[in-house]
């Protein structure tokens, strides 16, 4: 796959300049968008994204495809253990480390292409639930870490097997998790026992076995493969 990279100092969002550049026939599938800084950074569940100087901005627009949500996460988890820093993945898609998160990933659809974003906290973060590779690592080049991260997306997409790979790395299962956001339902309280063939979380509840396929994950007891 050719890509290409529209390098942008400040935006919106990456999202939405990927969403224009296509639009006006600017870009297409394989191309990659990265900005130095955004102004209206999104994040999941429309919460926004806060997007500072020193942190990593990108979103590949790759065909949609089965469990890209979750190999986005991964990749970014395999980036990262790349370079010595042991991260693990909050189901679907959070990547912490030492419970902590470093990244996040926001799938959005544009026509038939996916657009995936990515933000990796590499000097700062300004929450303190949250961590940065800098606290990790010398190796904060943002260019670098851009590149390996879809190096392995770009491996992962066109990989049909993943899930075992993604199970190994996901921290929620084994874990006490409760899941808001699911449709119109209250939160759902149980263990995370699988993720299943199609991705999604397999909860054990007291009502019996749920199976889910979007929502946030609450972990409510401290990991033991903490990560
Ligand atoms: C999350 O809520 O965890 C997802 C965060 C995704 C942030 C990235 S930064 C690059 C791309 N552009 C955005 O506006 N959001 C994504």
């Amino acid at each position: 796959m050719k890509l290409r990279i529209h390098r942008i100092e400040c935006t919106t969002s990456t999202q939405q300049e990927a969403r224009r550049l296509i639009a006006e026939g600017k870009a297409e599938c394989g191309d990659i968008v990265v900005a130095d800084e955004q102004t209206a950074g999104r994040g999941r569940f429309g919460r926004s994204w806060i997007s500072p100087r020193g942190g990593l901005y990108a979103t590949v627009i790759l065909s949609q495809g089965p469990l890209l949500s979750l190999k986005a996460g991964l990749a970014v988890v395999r980036a990262l253990r790349s370079r010595g820093i042991n991260a693990g993945l909050k189901w679907p898609n959070d990547v912490l480390v030492e419970g902590r998160k470093i990244a996040g990933v926001l799938i959005e659809t544009a026509g038939e292409l996916a657009l995936v974003g990515i933000g990796l906290n590499l000097t700062s973060t300004p929450l303190d639930t949250a961590t940065y590779v800098a606290r990790y690592t010398k190796s904060i080049d943002r260019d670098e870490w851009a590149q390996e991260i879809i190096r392995e997306l770009i491996i992962l997409s066109e990989t049909a097997c993943a899930l075992e790979a993604y199970r190994a790395a996901c921290l929620t299962l084994g874990q006490r998790v409760r899941l808001e956001g699911v449709g119109t339902d209250a939160p759902i309280e149980g263990m995370a026992s699988d993720v299943d063939d199609h991705g999604r979380l397999v909860v054990m509840t007291a009502a019996g076995e749920r199976t889910v396929t979007s929502g946030e994950c609450l972990h409510l007891r401290t990991s033991k493969k903490r990560s």
